[in-house]
């Protein structure tokens, strides 16, 4: 699966922090229960790997990925893991050369035009614009459309339920990426069904 075609498989990628590998099957489930299938496990908890590991052997519906990669060894990690795609909050010619080694499909973060005609020249043409509020959110989209309308945009930080859909309908917005899917609080107490209902309200934000 491409990279683009992972995008346009969801509204929003959740974007989840997962602290106890045991709560990664259940929340997984309850996500995809509410039409999320892309999965953005950030590497920035010490169970992410096993968390991923465990969506990819026990949630075929998923479509599992890493987030938060600025380390060229974190592609190989997250591929052998199971991870079909990883995510980084901006590029560096070491991390797109280890990403295109390891094999597996990259949605490189990227702020500024410059920053987005490098990852151009490696090769991406779907990138993430982060971060997305303080970049200009949707005026930043819409005036990057304008040189650069063969890219196409996952904007992530600070976007909500209520700015997604404007975000959405731009033509060069492929998804939104966002952590309100599974706020801590819930994940702690294992409150799934309220999980669900989070990703349905977010899968129909399309329009
Ligand atoms: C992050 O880095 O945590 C993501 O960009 C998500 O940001 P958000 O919490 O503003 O959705």
């Amino acid at each position: 699966m491409q990279i683009r075609d992972i995008m346009r498989a969801c509204t929003v990628m959740p974007v989840l922090v997962i602290e106890k590998v045991e709560h990664a099957v259940p929340l997984a489930q309850a996500l995809v229960a509410g039409g999320i299938r892309v999965l953005e496990v950030t590497l920035r908890t010490e169970a992410a790997l096993e968390a991923v590991k465990a969506i990819a052997d026990n949630v075929p519906d998923a479509i599992v990925g890493v987030g938060t990669v600025v380390r060229p060894e974190q592609f190989a990690q997250a591929k052998a893991a199971g991870a079909v795609f990883a995510v980084t909050p901006g590029l560096t010619p070491k991390l797109a050369a280890a990403g295109r080694e390891a094999g597996i499909q990259i949605l490189p973060g990227v702020m500024t035009p410059s920053e987005a005609i490098a990852a151009l020249e490696e090769g991406f043409d779907a990138m993430k614009l982060f971060p997305a509020e303080q970049a200009g959110s949707l005026g930043m989209l819409k005036a990057m459309g304008g040189p650069l309308p063969q890219i196409l945009f996952c904007p992530t930080g600070g976007v909500s339920v209520e700015s997604a859909p404007k975000l959405l309908a731009l033509p060069n917005v492929g998804c939104v990426g966002g952590s309100w899917l599974a706020p801590k609080d819930l994940v702690a107490k294992g409150d799934w069904a309220a999980i669900t209902e989070l990703a349905r309200e977010a899968s129909g934000l399309r329009g």
